[in-house]
């Protein structure tokens, strides 16, 4: 069976960094390269993780990583927006870094692997526009500024890919705000530019990915794997648990926390992962107030006019998230000797 092939797009970011180990070490995806974004911190230090993860897996000389946009669409241009006072998301004034979940540096060793000079959009283009049509999937896990500036671009894009994978969006509650979720509130005019698209797009929201924990148990277990990957995720889930502690009295109590991007990988590569999602009209609240960055699900059943852009999953299937993730960490430990 041919492997499907992924492009994945990241802001790491330490759930992004366990999504790029498993598809680094799994072996399931051919990964055609790695772009990064600003996000959960700002390009630089996005790009320079993503290179320390790159290393950290032996994959330097196989894994190109393409730098991207450094500020999201519009947002922090408009004067009524939340975010106008601040051009770049920074750590400390996102609600992820309050809560000390994305350090500056993930605790690996720097690293001599060097980013390419080509723009992560325009990489995107050039590759999407030379494979054949619908063959590649484009997993997104930050904001999705990069994303959106390839399909203005290149008004061709959208409709070459094969399908979005997206880490994001919130119906229940948000994370970033009450109502949206942090990588759709760090660029929300993109996100929407992708849910007017056309191409279709699956959506892993808080929804799933809080449901789709991991425990202080399974961090323990990971850990004694002994590898120096499984050490290094059991310490990012360990830093988690406690960051989640802070800000959720529920995980708090039973010691658990959400690796959200590691579940939008795994649905790329085993759609089973998720057991119930809606097809749905979905679109992005852009107006500015209380609500900027939200996704609106409509659910108004026969009086919605429009066709359904998006598949937003509900509820994942915890223990076969749980197992792939782990397994992944055993094989290569086994392999490695
Ligand atoms: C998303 O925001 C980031 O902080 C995480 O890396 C994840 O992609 C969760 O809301
Ligand atoms: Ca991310």
């Amino acid at each position: 069976m041919t492997k499907p092939k992924l492009i994945l797009d990241v802001d790491t970011g330490s759930d992004d960094a366990v999504a790029l180990a498993l598809a680094m070490l799994g072996g399931e995806a051919e990964l055609l390269g790695i772009t990064t974004v600003n996000g959960n911190l700002e390009l630089k230090l996005t790009t320079d993780n993503t290179l320390r993860v790159v290393d950290l897996c032996g994959m330097g000389d196989r894994v190109p990583v393409y730098p991207g946009c450094e500020y999201p669409l519009v947002s922090t241009l408009n004067p009524r927006s939340a975010q106008s006072m601040r051009p770049i998301p920074k750590r400390e004034g996102t609600s992820a870094g309050k809560f000390g979940m994305h350090s500056d540096h993930l605790p690996l060793p720097a690293t001599d692997l060097a980013p390419q000079k080509q723009a992560a959009s325009v990489w995107m283009i050039e590759t999407v526009m030379a494979a054949q049509p619908q063959t590649i999937t484009l997993v997104a896990l930050g904001p999705l500024t990069n994303v959106a500036a390839a399909m203005r671009v290149q008004p061709q894009f959208a409709q070459r890919l094969r399908r979005i994978v997206l880490m994001g969006g919130a119906d229940e509650t948000g994370n970033e705000t009450a109502a949206a979720e942090f990588n759709i509130w760090a660029d929300p005019e993109a996100a929407e530019i992708l849910l007017q698209s056309g191409v279709p797009i699956t959506m892993i929201p808080l929804d799933a990915t809080h449901q789709a924990f991991l425990s202080e148990e399974q961090a323990e277990q990971i850990d004694a794997i002994g590898t120096p990957l499984a050490r290094f995720i059991a310490q990012l889930l360990r830093d988690r648990i406690a960051g989640y502690a802070k800000r959720d009295p529920e995980m708090a109590a039973k010691k658990i926390a959400p690796l959200h991007d590691a579940l939008a990988l795994c649905y790329a590569l085993h759609p089973e992962c998720i057991r119930r999602s809606v097809e749905t009209v979905c679109h992005v609240d852009l107006g500015g107030g209380a609500a900027y960055g939200r996704t609106v699900l409509d659910r108004r059943a026969n009086m919605v006019q429009e066709k359904p852009n998006c598949t937003f999953a509900l509820e994942p299937d915890r223990e076969f998230f749980c197992d792939w993730l782990i397994g992944i960490l055993q094989k290569a430990a086994e392999k490695n000797g």
